[in-house]
């Protein structure tokens, strides 16, 4: 049994995991540059990665020594930093939408993980 203090603080967090898990709708259309926001204080001292989740494939990694690297072949030469942290996906297609990934973006360091960003990518016509 925890104290009424640590019951508080544990329910503080699970709010805060809700959140999180809800994350943010962004909406762009097949061609654009959508740009994915962050949500976290970056700090130089350790990687940077933009991830797909529930699965945590990483897409995109910042090292310490500022060395980008792009790990998965679909977002090979589409995908930046901008601001140091936030993720821009150049010539964005219906195979970055969300559904199509079956994940959504999200940005972490370590433990500390920004909102995820559900992506919807409409067709142009
Ligand atoms: C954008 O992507 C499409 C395929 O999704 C490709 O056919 C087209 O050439 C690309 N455009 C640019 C400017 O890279």
């Amino acid at each position: 049994m925890g104290r009424p203090v640590d019951v508080l603080g544990f329910v503080l967090v699970f709010c805060l995991s809700l959140h999180g898990i809800q994350g943010a709708d962004v909406w762009t259309i097949e061609g654009d540059s959508p740009i994915l926001p962050c949500g976290i204080t970056y700090g130089p001292e350790v990687n940077l990665f933009w991830t797909l989740q529930p699965e945590n494939i990483i897409i995109l990694l910042k090292r310490p020594d500022g060395t980008v690297e792009v790990l998965e072949k679909q977002w090979e030469g589409r995908v930046e930093f901008l601001d140091g942290k936030r993720l821009r996906i150049r010539n964005v297609s219906r195979q970055d939408d969300s559904s199509a990934v079956q994940g959504e973006y999200r940005c972490s360091q370590g433990s500390r993980a920004g909102e995820r960003s559900h992506l919807h990518v409409r067709r142009m016509y």
